[in-house]
């Protein structure tokens, strides 16, 4: 017996090891540790040797006019830098199955095999610093499915490039374009866009980009702040208060009243009035003499917050 009792601490003492990385709060760190992985392995063909980008526009010549507009190019990032070295590609004339492994094809690799050709120069960049903690990275979603390198103009011929300045071509052109992207694979936001009360996407005076990291945020969501009144205040500051008297749910949450992204109903209200207050509040008729009205906020106008105390003791958010 006596042998037993340490044993059995032993054992719960392992236990206790083998569950300390799966506790939230270490998870932070992992994402430092995959920054700094080595992701040179990514763009490497083994065995072969760099040849040269003029060599590529050989055969690639319209990829490699269209290259030379990006701002890669005007970084003087090459070919090869990207594709891996190229020698043994060229020996084997072309891109096959069976030459598949000679030169770095997006399609083709995994999305941690291509977008470890893309980190393997920007991991350190503050741009992808919550990447490994993001749902796309954990979706497997590619830096290309955003990001097309070789400008947009792919097989439409060049015109587009007509009356453009000489400035670099960015890997991602406008405010609606980065919309596009977007609601190309996020359906529900892209109904809820079209909503009659929305922020204003469609319209393209706001982006994805205005509330989201699409790299990753550090709060849930990929929210660009770190929690989601943080976010809203950025541009409805009028709301952040500190007020006398607070309103519990806004303090909350604003999405406890309010849809994000679009609504049917008047002020993005997730709810109609008064069926949203009557979720938390029993209606009442404020004395016999005066019906109930449809809104509330006729009378609570400062739903968000007030200075102003009623007589009856707190506030019953009325600033009139
Ligand atoms: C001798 C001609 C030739 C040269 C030189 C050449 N390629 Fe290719 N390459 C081809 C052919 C043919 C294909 C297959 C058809 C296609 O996809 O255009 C191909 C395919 C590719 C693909 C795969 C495309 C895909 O489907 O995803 C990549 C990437 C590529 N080449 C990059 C390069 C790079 C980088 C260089 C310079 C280091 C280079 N090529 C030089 C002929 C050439
Ligand atoms: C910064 C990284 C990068 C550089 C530099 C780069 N490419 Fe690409 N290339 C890509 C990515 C990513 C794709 C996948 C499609 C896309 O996003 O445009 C691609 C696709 C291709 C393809 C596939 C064919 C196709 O039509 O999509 C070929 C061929 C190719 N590149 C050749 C080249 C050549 C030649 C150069 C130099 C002139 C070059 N690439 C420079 C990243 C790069
Ligand atoms: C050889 C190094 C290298 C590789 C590999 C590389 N980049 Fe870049 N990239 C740069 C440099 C240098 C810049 C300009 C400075 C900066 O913004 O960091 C840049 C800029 C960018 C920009 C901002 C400019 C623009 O065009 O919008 C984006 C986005 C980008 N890279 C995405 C990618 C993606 C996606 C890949 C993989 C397909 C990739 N990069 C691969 C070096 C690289
Ligand atoms: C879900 C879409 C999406 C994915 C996936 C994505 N990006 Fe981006 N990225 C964007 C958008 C949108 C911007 C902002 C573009 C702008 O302001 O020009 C951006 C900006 C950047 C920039 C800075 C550009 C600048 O001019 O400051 C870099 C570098 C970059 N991304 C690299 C990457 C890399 C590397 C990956 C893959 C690990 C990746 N991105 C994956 C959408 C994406
Ligand atoms: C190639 C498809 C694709 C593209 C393009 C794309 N997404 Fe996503 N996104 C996904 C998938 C898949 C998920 C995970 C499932 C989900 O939440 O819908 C996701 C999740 C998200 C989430 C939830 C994040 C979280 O941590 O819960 C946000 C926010 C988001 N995407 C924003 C964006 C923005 C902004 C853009 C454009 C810059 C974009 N996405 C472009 C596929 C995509
Ligand atoms: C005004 C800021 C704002 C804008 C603009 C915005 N979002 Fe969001 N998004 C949010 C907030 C806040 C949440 C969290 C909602 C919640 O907690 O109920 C969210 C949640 C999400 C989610 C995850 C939850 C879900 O509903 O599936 C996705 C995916 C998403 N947004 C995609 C997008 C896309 C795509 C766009 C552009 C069309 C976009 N968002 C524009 C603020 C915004
Ligand atoms: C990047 C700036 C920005 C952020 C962040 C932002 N908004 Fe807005 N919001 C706007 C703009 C712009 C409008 C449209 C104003 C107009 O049309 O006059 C708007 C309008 C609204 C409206 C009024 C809609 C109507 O139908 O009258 C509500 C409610 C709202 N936002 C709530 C929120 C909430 C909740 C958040 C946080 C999840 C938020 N906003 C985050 C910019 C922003
Ligand atoms: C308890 C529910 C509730 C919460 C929580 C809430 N709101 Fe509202 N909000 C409303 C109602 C109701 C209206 C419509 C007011 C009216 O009828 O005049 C409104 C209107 C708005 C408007 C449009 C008003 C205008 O002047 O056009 C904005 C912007 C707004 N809210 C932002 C926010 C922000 C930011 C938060 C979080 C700090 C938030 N709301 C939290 C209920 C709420
Ligand atoms: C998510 C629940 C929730 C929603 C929705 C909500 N409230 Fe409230 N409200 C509360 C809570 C919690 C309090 C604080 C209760 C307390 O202190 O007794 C409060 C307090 C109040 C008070 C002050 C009550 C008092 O006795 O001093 C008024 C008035 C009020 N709310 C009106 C509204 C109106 C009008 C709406 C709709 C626009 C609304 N509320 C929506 C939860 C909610
Ligand atoms: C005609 C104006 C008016 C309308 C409309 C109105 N209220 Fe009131 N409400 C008041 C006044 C005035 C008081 C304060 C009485 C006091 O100070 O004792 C009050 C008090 C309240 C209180 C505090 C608790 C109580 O019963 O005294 C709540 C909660 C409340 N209202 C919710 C609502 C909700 C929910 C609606 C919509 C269904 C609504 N009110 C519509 C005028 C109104």
């Amino acid at each position: 017996m006596a042998q037993r009792i340490p044993r059995a601490g032993l054992l719960l003492a392992v236990v206790l090891l083998l569950l300390v990385p799966a506790l939230p709060g270490k998870t932070k760190p992992k994402s430092t540790e995959k920054q700094n992985q080595d992701f040179s392995k990514f763009v490497e063909i083994p065995g072969a040797t760099k040849v040269g980008g003029d060599q590529c526009a050989q055969c690639h010549a319209d990829l490699d006019k269209t290259y030379r507009r990006s701002s890669h190019a005007l970084r003087e990032v090459d070919c090869e830098q990207c594709h891996g070295a190229g020698s043994l590609h060229l020996a084997a004339g072309g891109y096959s199955k069976e030459s598949k492994d000679k030169i770095i094809s997006f399609k083709d690799r995994t999305p941690e095999e291509a977008n470890g050709a893309c980190l393997s120069c920007h991991s350190k960049s503050d741009h992808v610093r919550n990447w490994f903690l993001s749902a796309h990275q954990a979706q497997g979603i590619r830096c290309s499915d955003c990001h097309t390198i070789h400008g947009d103009t792919h097989g439409k011929g060049e015109s587009e490039f007509q009356g453009e300045p000489q400035g670099a071509r960015k890997a991602i052109e406008s405010r609606r374009q980065v919309n596009d992207k977007c609601l190309r694979c996020h359906q529900k936001q892209m109904a809820e866009a079209d909503l009659p009360y929305h922020h204003p996407i469609r319209e393209a005076k706001m982006t994805c980009i205005d509330c989201h990291d699409p790299h990753g945020g550090s709060a849930g969501n990929g929210l660009n702040a770190s929690n989601t009144n943080d976010l809203c205040f950025t541009c409805h500051a009028e709301y952040q208060g500190p007020f006398t008297f607070q309103h519990a749910p806004v303090n909350e949450s604003c999405v406890k009243c309010h849809s994000a992204h679009g609504s049917p109903n008047q002020n993005l209200l997730i709810v109609s009035q008064p069926a949203l207050c009557l979720q938390c509040h029993s209606a009442h008729h404020n004395g016999a003499s005066l019906p109930l009205v449809d809104r509330c906020t006729n009378c609570h106008n400062a739903i968000h917050g007030s200075d102003i105390p009623s007589a009856t003791g707190g506030s019953k958010f009325i600033d009139k």
